[in-house]
């Protein structure tokens, strides 16, 4: 096994290294053609999902330096709506999440965080809930599943909590995380979801979270 992983190393910067793509984020093996025609697939349904135009009367509820967040709601024109379900379509891919079905799909609110090279490079889907159950931070028991073998099972009180917000979805463009969108994100959702009122940490609920989406929440939450 050494010596294989001796070989790859050796050879690694030539050909047979992951290649990061500029553009559409993906990771793949350049030497490998099925690699390659994966990405070339990826690489333009990205783009084309992720290209933001822009429209007359478009919702602007926050503008910073390096982009805009802009709301859409259900009865928004279609091309806004067309948008949402591209944009939604490869978070689901890359999320391996089914596709939810909300259950009231008209108080959806869709957050865009679009950038200055007019790209949608985040995205947060909320919607009005009664109730949550906090996710326990430490997993009880010895017999609680290990992390590798199930890490979306994070166990959870069972005493209902109030809450008003739900995210059933938070994403941000791989070549663009960690520079503090998705709290951007957060915040901008905390101000607009209802009206007149900024809502507490309390108030929101993460919906199933991915690790990437719990170390996010638990930093957001105590901070
Ligand atoms: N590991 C550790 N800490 C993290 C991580 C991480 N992967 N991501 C965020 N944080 C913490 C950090 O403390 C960070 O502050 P710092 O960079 O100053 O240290 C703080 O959260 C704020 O992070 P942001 O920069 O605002 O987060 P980002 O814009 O990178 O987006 C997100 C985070 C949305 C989770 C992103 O990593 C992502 O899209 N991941 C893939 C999709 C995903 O898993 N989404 C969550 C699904 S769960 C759901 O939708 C309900
Ligand atoms: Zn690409």
């Amino acid at each position: 096994k050494k010596t294989k992983d001796q070989l790859i190393i050796d050879a690694g910067q030539k050909h047979f290294g992951a290649t990061v793509c500029k553009s559409c984020g993906m990771i793949y093996t350049a030497s490998n053609p099925e690699d390659e025609m994966q990405h070339v697939q990826h690489h333009h349904r990205f783009l084309e999902g992720i290209k933001y135009v822009g429209w007359k009367k478009e919702r602007v509820v926050a503008e910073f330096w390096d982009g805009k967040i802009v709301l859409v709601l259900p009865h928004d024109p279609s091309f806004a709506i067309k948008k949402v379900e591209d944009v939604q379509e490869l978070v689901d891919n890359e999320l391996g999440f089914q596709q939810v079905v909300p259950k009231c799909p008209n108080k959806i609110k869709t957050f865009l965080f679009i950038s200055d090279e007019k790209r949608v490079v985040g995205c947060l889907i909320a919607e009005p809930i009664k109730q949550a159950f906090r996710v326990l931070s430490e997993p009880i028991g010895p017999e609680s599943p290990s992390s590798t073998e199930c890490p979306r099972a994070w166990q959870c009180s069972d005493v209902p909590e109030p809450a008003v917000c739900g995210i059933s979805r938070i994403w941000v463009f791989r070549l663009k995380r960690r520079k503090r969108i998705a709290r951007r994100l957060v915040d901008t959702l905390r101000n607009c979801f209802m009206f007149g009122c900024f809502l507490s940490t309390d108030e929101i609920a993460f919906s199933d979270p991915t690790p990437d989406g719990k170390l996010f929440a638990t930093k957001y939450c105590n901070t």
